[in-house]
C-alpha cells in the first residue's frame, strides 16, 4: 500500500509538472516542444511568428533591458517600454530636489527632450544555436571536472570567435541543464537609450514596498525610453546626432484586453532558477541562508526608513537602495512560507527516494548513480557552515556602504606602493577615485549607513561564533566590550571615507607616498579584513565544494531526464530568453479566501491614504476616476483595469516582459509574482503560482489621458 502510495505521488508529480504555466522554454525550440500544446491553450499564431530566423518574428521585438529586466519594443521608432521599477535607477539619477521626477514623474513632449542615459544599453538577440556538440567535443567520460572544463573552455572561446568574425555582433555560449547542452547567442546592443516618460511614483510605484509581492494589486508599473541610432541605423554610442532605431519588428498593442482563461504568453529574460535540485539544497537555502538574510535586511530597512521618514534628501537618496534591500527581504519571507507550505522537501525527497529505488535496480545504473544523492548529502553538509558564514559576509559585512567603498580603495593602495607605476597612472586612478566619490556621494547620509553600522555588527557577532567572523570584527568586539554604538561613532569620526569633503582633500592633492593614509584608516582595515576572510577562508573551500555539486548536478539532470522520460524538461532560467505560456486565472490564497484575476481603478480609491507615502492618490487620476474619462481605455463593463494575473512561470529578470494574447499583441507589462508563488523558482505550483501584469489599458490612459502625452500613444499600432 505504502509503495502505491509513493508511486502514485510520483505520478501525480510527473502530470503536474507536466501541465501549462509551468516551464521556461527555449525559443527556438518552441515548435518543436511546445506549439501543439499551446494552440491547444488557444494560442492563434505560430511558433515561427515567435521565433524565426528566416523572417521578422515577435524576438526582434523583446530587449534585454539594463542588466536585469526585459522590455519590448513598441513602435517603429525605436519606442521601449518596460517597468517603472526597472527604470528606475534612471529617473532616480535624473532627479534632484528641483526636478524630483520620482516624485512629478517625467514626459518627454517632443524627442529633443528625452534624456540621455550613460551606462543603461539594452540588447536585442538576433539569432541562437545549439552548439552542444562542438562545446562538447573532446569530452570523454571518466574525465576529471577539471580536465573536463578546460575542453569546454577552449572550445567555447574557437565558437564564440568564428561567430563573430566580420560582423558588429557578441557571441556568447551559455550553458543549459547544468552544461548538458550548450547554446550559441548571438546578439546585438545598444548605448544610447534615452528616457522619454515615466509615472509619478504614486502611480509608478503604488502600494510601494507594502504591496510589493503580492496581489490584489494596483501599481502602474511602467516606464518609456527609446532606442538611438547612428544614420545607418546601428548601434552607436550616444551622439545629439544620433537618431531614432527602426527596428524589425515592434509589438502591435491591444485594447480589447484579457478575461479569465484566456491564453497569454510572456517573452523575456528570466534570471535564474533551480528547479532541480535536491532536497538538502532546499533545506539550506530556506534554513540557513534565507532566516539571517532576512532578519538582517529588516535592521537595515527600519533604519533606511526612519532617515527617509524624516529628509526628502534623504528619501531621494535612499529610495533605490531601499527598493532594492527591500525586495529580496520579502521574496526571502515569501519563499519560505511558499515551500513550507507546498511540503516542497517532503515531495523532494518522495522523488528521490523512488530514484534510488530506481537507479539500484539495475547495476549498470546503480554504477552510474546510485551515489548521486549519498554524495548531495555529503557535499550540502559540507557547505552548510560555509554558506550562513558567506550569508554573514554578504548581509551583514558588505551591507555596509562605506565598508564596500573604502575596499574600492585598494588599488590605489597597491599602486601606489608599486614603485612601476607611473606619476601619471597614479595621477588618473585618483581621479578615477575621485569621480566614483562623487557619485557614490550623491546618495550618501552618513548618519544612516553608521546607524546600520552598528546595528548590523551588533546582529552579526551576536548570532555567529567568534571563528567565523573576520579578525578584525573579532579583536574590535572585545576592545568595544560589544558596544558597536560606541565603535560605530568613533570609527565613522575616524575614517576619511565617511567624510566628502575630508576625501576630496586627500584625492586633490594625492602623491603615491600618500598610500600609507589609505592603509592607516580604520574603515580601510576593517574592510581589508572583512575581504581577507572571504578570500582566504571562506572561498576556497566554497569553490571547490560548488564545483563538485556542479558536477553531480549535471548528472543527476541527465539522470532525472532518464528516470522520468516522459516528462518535458525545460532549462533553469538563465538570462537568456524565453518563452512562458499560461492562462488568465484566479486563485484561492487561504482557506476560505478568493482573489479574483484582475484589479480595477476602484481598488485605487479604496487603498488611497493621504497620510502614507505609498497609497497617495494624484488629484488629476481621481479627476479623470470622478468623471470616469478613460476613453477607448475602459473595459467593456465600464471599468479601468490595472492589473491582471495568469499561470505564466515567471522570475526576476522578467520584469517588463511583454504579456502578449492569443495573437501575439501587447495586452500586458509583467511586473511581479504573487507572494503565495515566490517558491516556484525552486519549485512551481500551477495552484498558487501567478505572474502580476500591468494592463497594458491603464499603461495607455495614464500616457494619454492623465500626462497628456498621446503622441506617444500615436506612434504605437494599437488594434482594437
Ligand atoms: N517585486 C518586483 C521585482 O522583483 C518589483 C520590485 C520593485 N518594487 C519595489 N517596491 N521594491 O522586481
Ligand atoms: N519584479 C521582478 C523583476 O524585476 C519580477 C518578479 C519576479 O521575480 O517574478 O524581474
Amino acid at each position: 500500500m505504502k509503495k502505491i502510495t509513493t508511486l502514485f505521488t510520483i505520478l501525480l508529480l510527473t502530470i503536474r509538472l507536466s501541465l501549462a504555466g509551468e516551464g521556461m522554454w527555449i525559443p527556438m525550440l518552441l515548435e518543436q516542444l511546445n506549439e501543439p500544446e499551446m494552440k491547444s491553450m488557444g494560442m492563434r499564431i505560430s511558433a515561427e511568428d515567435i521565433y524565426s530566423i528566416n523572417k521578422s518574428s515577435l524576438k526582434d521585438a523583446i530587449l534585454l533591458f539594463g542588466r536585469g529586466c526585459t522590455a519590448e519594443i513598441i513602435s517603429d521608432q525605436g519606442l521601449i517600454l518596460t517597468n517603472h521599477h526597472c527604470g528606475y535607477g534612471q529617473i532616480q539619477r535624473h532627479s534632484t530636489l528641483e526636478h524630483d521626477y520620482l516624485t512629478t514623474g517625467f514626459w518627454a513632449m517632443d524627442k529633443s527632450q528625452e534624456l540621455p542615459n550613460p551606462g543603461l544599453s539594452v540588447t536585442l538577440l538576433i539569432r541562437m544555436e545549439d552548439v552542444s556538440k562542438q562545446v562538447l567535443e573532446g569530452v570523454k567520460a571518466g574525465m576529471s571536472e577539471k580536465e573536463r572544463a578546460d575542453i569546454i573552455k577552449a572550445n567555447t572561446s574557437r565558437i564564440e570567435k568564428a561567430a563573430m568574425e566580420g560582423t558588429s555582433y557578441n557571441a556568447r555560449i551559455r550553458p543549459f541543464y547544468y552544461g548538458n547542452e550548450y547554446y550559441l547567442l548571438i546578439t546585438q546592443t545598444f548605448n544610447d537609450v534615452r528616457l522619454v516618460g515615466a509615472p509619478p511614483s504614486n502611480i509608478g510605484k503604488f502600494g510601494g514596498d507594502t504591496d510589493n509581492w503580492m496581489w490584489p494589486r494596483h501599481t502602474g508599473d511602467f516606464s518609456m525610453f527609446r532606442i538611438y541610432v547612428n544614420k545607418n541605423n546601428e548601434p552607436a554610442d550616444y551622439s545629439p546626432d544620433n537618431v531614432p532605431y527602426k527596428p524589425k519588428s515592434h509589438l502591435p498593442v491591444s485594447l480589447k484586453g484579457v478575461e479569465k482563461n484566456d491564453f497569454t504568453f510572456v517573452f523575456g529574460y528570466p534570471g535564474s532558477t533551480q528547479e532541480y535540485l535536491p532536497s538538502y539544497a532546499i533545506g539550506m537555502i530556506t534554513g540557513t541562508e534565507n532566516p539571517p538574510a532576512i532578519r538582517l535586511r529588516e535592521n537595515r530597512l527600519a533604519i533606511f526608513d526612519r532617515y527617509m521618514q524624516q529628509s526628502d534628501l534623504v528619501r531621494i537618496q535612499y529610495s533605490n537602495k531601499y527598493a532594492g534591500v527591500a525586495n529580496y527581504w520579502k521574496k526571502m519571507i515569501g519563499e519560505n512560507r511558499g515551500i513550507r507550505k507546498l511540503d516542497a522537501i517532503e515531495k523532494k525527497q518522495a522523488l528521490e527516494k523512488q530514484f534510488t529505488e530506481w537507479a539500484n535496480a539495475d547495476n549498470a545504473r546503480k554504477a552510474l548513480y546510485g551515489g548521486l544523492l549519498p554524495s548531495f548529502e555529503k557535499a550540502y553538509n559540507r557547505l552548510l557552515p560555509i554558506s550562513e558564514t558567506e550569508t554573514y559576509l554578504i548581509e551583514a559585512g558588505l551591507g555596509i556602504e562605506v565598508l564596500r567603498f573604502a575596499y574600492g580603495f585598494s588599488q590605489l593602495a597597491q599602486k601606489s606602493r608599486d614603485k612601476t607605476t607611473s606619476a601619471e597612472e597614479i595621477s588618473k586612478l585618483a581621479d578615477q577615485m575621485k569621480s566614483n566619490a562623487e557619485g557614490y556621494f550623491k546618495n550618501y547620509h552618513m548618519p544612516v549607513d553608521r546607524d546600520v553600522f552598528a546595528a548590523l555588527m551588533a546582529d552579526w557577532v551576536q548570532h555567529q561564533e567568534p571563528s567565523a567572523l573576520p579578525d578584525l570584527i573579532q579583536k574590535q568586539a572585545i576592545v568595544w566590550n560589544n558596544d558597536f554604538v560606541a565603535w560605530s561613532q568613533d570609527i565613522y569620526a575616524k575614517s576619511m571615507f565617511t567624510d566628502e569633503s575630508r576625501l576630496g582633500k586627500f584625492l586633490n592633492s594625492y602623491k603615491a607616498t600618500k598610500a600609507k593614509k589609505i592603509e592607516s584608516d580604520p574603515m580601510f582595515q576593517l574592510a581589508q579584513s572583512v575581504y581577507d576572510y572571504y578570500f582566504s577562508k571562506v572561498q576556497p573551500e566554497s569553490q571547490q565544494i560548488t564545483m563538485q555539486l556542479d558536477s553531480l548536478q549535471r548528472i543527476y539532470m541527465q539522470a532525472l531526464m532518464e528516470f522520468q522520460p516522459n516528462r518535458r524538461f525545460y532549462p533553469d532560467a538563465n538570462s537568456t530568453l524565453r518563452v512562458t505560456y499560461g492562462v488568465v486565472d484566479d486563485y484561492y490564497p487561504r482557506d476560505a479566501v478568493f482573489y479574483r484575476h484582475y484589479t480595477t481603478l476602484e481598488g485605487i480609491m479604496e487603498k488611497e491614504d493621504p497620510a502614507i507615502y505609498d497609497y497617495v492618490v494624484e488629484p488629476r487620476l481621481k479627476e479623470l476616476y470622478n468623471s470616469k474619462d478613460y476613453g477607448r481605455y475602459a473595459a467593456n463593463d465600464g471599468s479601468m483595469r490595472i492589473a491582471f494575473i495568469a499561470s505564466n512561470h515567471t522570475t526576476g529578470g522578467n520584469s517588463g516582459s511583454p504579456v502578449l494574447n492569443a495573437d501575439g499583441q501587447l495586452v500586458g507589462v509583467n511586473f511581479d509574482r504573487n507572494w503565495e508563488g515566490t517558491m516556484s523558482d525552486l519549485m512551481y505550483d500551477p495552484d498558487q503560482c501567478r505572474n502580476i501584469s500591468l494592463d497594458i489599458r491603464y499603461c495607455l490612459f495614464i500616457i494619454d489621458k492623465f500626462a497628456g502625452a498621446g503622441h506617444l500613444v500615436d506612434e504605437m499600432t494599437i488594434v482594437d
